[in-house]
């Protein structure tokens, strides 16, 4: 177990951030997984261990959840790729492959737009590049409340009715309450202010041409909260992209099937 205290000097870089390695210090490459809204680092257990005997792996808490501090001053997506950077370079880091997951990914894709020198590739689940719709933010708006008069129990609760697909909520009951437990360990605030993050996100689709390192996209079959036409359209867009999808699995394929996400993403790591 790991964190490190980022040097201060603005909102974000005061934070915390606690993350897991595991793997040899001198693989060839090194993958940083970004775990989902509103979930923790430890979402990517089954992902690390299977590449941990040739890669190393780096799952870290974003800022507000997990084991990570708030920033102070609020949660942008543009804080959130300050402190992966502040991350990276805390580990003398120079260029690895990002994985993110929902809202993983949608770090994942600026922190590409704006550092595209520190990835030397890109594994994108589960999300979209899009910016939210005048719709979707008013969800957002209307989650904020729900989380705040109902309480975070029945948030969590909500959740993985629309995250987990009808498979896993019927078969998997351990995961879908480990789960539930990630999201209530987390503080109302920090989910509040990732919604908002969320919802004033910026639109990365313009910049998806300019990505030139090889992609891997992972959607489950079942997930309606990113579908998969969204990642077809950023594969249409990413010269390099390979695009697989997650049978039996909704928005967190990662967890939902992790067997059949392994198998694609270490095909993907062993390929670069
Ligand atoms: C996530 O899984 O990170 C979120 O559901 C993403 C979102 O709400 O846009």
């Amino acid at each position: 177990m790991n964190s490190f205290n980022t040097p201060s000097n603005g909102p974000s870089l005061k934070n915390k951030t606690h993350f897991v390695t595991s793997g040899p210090a001198s693989a060839q490459n090194t993958v940083v997984f970004i775990h989902a809204f509103p979930l923790n680092h430890k979402m990517w257990e089954a992902q690390t261990s299977a590449l941990s005997a040739q890669t190393r792996t780096i799952a870290y808490d974003l800022s507000g959840f997990g084991q990570s501090a708030a920033n102070e001053g609020g949660c942008t997506i543009e804080f959130f790729v300050d402190d992966l950077i502040l991350l990276l370079d805390s580990l003398q880091l120079n260029k690895v492959v990002v994985c993110g997951l929902s809202m993983g990914g949608y770090v994942a894709l600026r922190a590409l737009e704006r550092h595209p020198e520190r990835f030397g590739g890109l594994v994108l689940c589960d999300t979209r590049s899009e910016a939210d719709s005048d719709a979707a933010k008013i969800k957002r708006s209307q989650a904020i409340k729900d989380l705040t008069e109902k309480g975070i129990e029945a948030f969590a609760n909500g959740f993985v009715q629309n995250a987990c697909s009808a498979k896993t909520r019927e078969q998997n009951p351990k995961l879908i309450a480990q789960i539930q437990n990630w999201i209530t360990a987390n503080s109302p605030q920090s989910l509040s202010a990732s919604l908002i993050a969320m919802a004033a996100r910026t639109d990365t689709t313009a910049s998806l041409a300019n990505i030139k390192v090889p992609t891997l996209i992972l959607v489950g079959e079942d997930d309606t909260i990113t579908p998969l036409a969204a990642s077809v359209s950023m594969q249409e867009k990413i010269s390099q992209a390979a695009l697989q999808i997650i049978p039996q699995a909704g928005h967190l394929s990662a967890l939902e099937n992790p067997t059949a996400f392994n198998q694609h993403l270490l095909q993907f790591i062993n390929k670069l």
